[in-house]
């Protein structure tokens, strides 16, 4: 018995000391992975690392998130309005280049920025008188665009910190959820909104969205990059081609608000049905619409695809000198192209770079703004037991037989 008890004892011994020494090894490796500068390397991660970007004013911590690939393209993401800060992509000569305006610190995103690189929500673009009427019921929103709701009210999803949870592999990921309450910024319904960003191995990022409520509401989410494929440093985007996939725009008022009517581009300066430079009609004041938008701001309806693909083409991008090249493909009906024309070189940007006039253009993917109050538009209603559900990619590649 006596010899039994002292062996229990001597086994039990030999236990608790394996245990602490497995976990003391343990505790070593993790804070050897984890500790190394200021830049966190996820443990056993390899294409995703995150790092602290800043803090907000109520002391919690923003994020920055890098994805990388194997070709080398990098693209950084905080979890502070799920905004894209940085991305890199080659020339014709393989030099990467950072292709988005941005900024250093959280902080200047936090003061000073007209929707750089973030998620918009809960409805992006403007919703006349911030008012619209959802079975028998009228709603009145924040009004934050003189007298129109613009990209979610005064606080949008562009200024709120979002859950984050980095998912490495070949084609890394930053998922992103974030619960918008009822009654924020005037909606109705607890939105539930899940946003993914993938970084895939051709270059391209997928932009995957996800939305459900408790009660019927509107959505309309979208992100506001705004690129230049010369680099961010490098001036105006005049001399970019594009093209877009579509053979008709959507007029707006002088306050920005689509009439209702769908016009033809053909004849137009709207017209980009073919590769056309940017900067050739943008200052064509003698057109109403350029007025009104000082420059692009309008909604361009895609034309539907032709095979049942699961993205449509939304329109390619060329920048000559580089041989950049950029393509959209969404499963949205619409795109907004805004042409940077409320930068005045007020914004410092990354590297001290004021971003003036049309030095960036967005590809907003997304529903026709106002729908809530236009009949004729699709609808843009998310009822609880829905589920909402959209996708964008953009692609890049070059062409290398455009001249240097
Ligand atoms: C959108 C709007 C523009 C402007 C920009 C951000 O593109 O349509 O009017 O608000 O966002 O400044």
């Amino acid at each position: 018995m006596a010899y039994s008890t002292t062996k229990h004892w001597q086994v039990a011994r030999f236990i608790l000391i394996f245990t602490i020494l497995a976990s003391a090894c343990q505790n070593q490796e993790s804070s050897q992975t984890e500790k190394s500068d200021n830049t966190v390397k996820l443990k056993a991660q390899t294409n995703i690392k995150q790092q602290e970007f800043g803090n907000m004013p109520d002391g919690t911590t923003a994020m920055l998130y890098t994805l990388r690939n194997g070709q080398g393209m990098e693209v950084k993401i905080t979890n502070y309005g799920g905004t894209i800060t940085h991305w890199t992509a080659p020339d014709k000569e393989g030099k990467y280049e950072d292709v988005v305006l941005g900024f250093d610190s959280l902080s200047a995103y936090l003061t000073s920025s007209p929707y750089l690189g973030c998620i918009i929500g809960r409805y992006g673009n403007r919703i006349a008188k911030g008012k619209f009427t959802l079975e028998g019921q009228t709603y009145t929103l924040a009004v934050n665009n003189g007298e129109n709701h613009l990209h979610g009210g005064i606080k949008g999803f562009d200024k709120v910190l979002w859950e984050a949870t980095p998912l490495d592999g070949e084609e890394p990921a930053l998922k992103l959820t974030y619960l918008s309450k009822d009654g924020e910024e005037g909606y109705p319904g607890n939105l539930q909104v899940e946003v993914t960003y993938r970084l895939q191995k051709d270059n391209a990022l997928r932009i995957d969205y996800q939305a459900t409520t408790d009660k019927t509401t509107v959505v309309n989410l979208t992100n506001h990059t705004y690129f230049n494929l010369l680099g961010h440093t490098e001036g105006d985007i005049l001399g970019h081609e594009l093209m877009l996939n579509a053979s008709t725009f959507l007029p707006v008022d002088r306050t920005m608000i689509p009439t209702g009517e769908l016009r033809a581009v053909k004849g137009t300066v709207f017209d980009f049905t073919q590769s056309t430079p940017i900067g050739a009609g943008i200052n064509d004041t003698k057109d109403e619409q350029i007025r009104f938008g000082m420059g692009y701001d309008h909604s361009w309806v895609l034309n539907p695809p032709t095979e049942k693909e699961e993205l449509n083409l939304v329109g390619k991008v060329l920048e000559p000198k580089s041989g950049r090249v950029l393509e959209v493909f969404t499963t949205e009906p619409a795109v907004q192209f805004y042409t940077g024309n409320f930068l005045n070189g007020n914004i410092i940007g990354k590297r001290g770079v004021a971003y003036k006039q049309r030095y960036g253009f967005c590809l907003e993917t997304q529903h026709y703004p106002d729908s809530p109050n236009q009949k004729n538009f699709p609808s843009t209603v998310l009822k609880p037991n829905e589920t909402y559900q959209t996708s964008t990619l953009y692609r890049f590649s070059v062409n290398s037989s455009t001249a240097k």
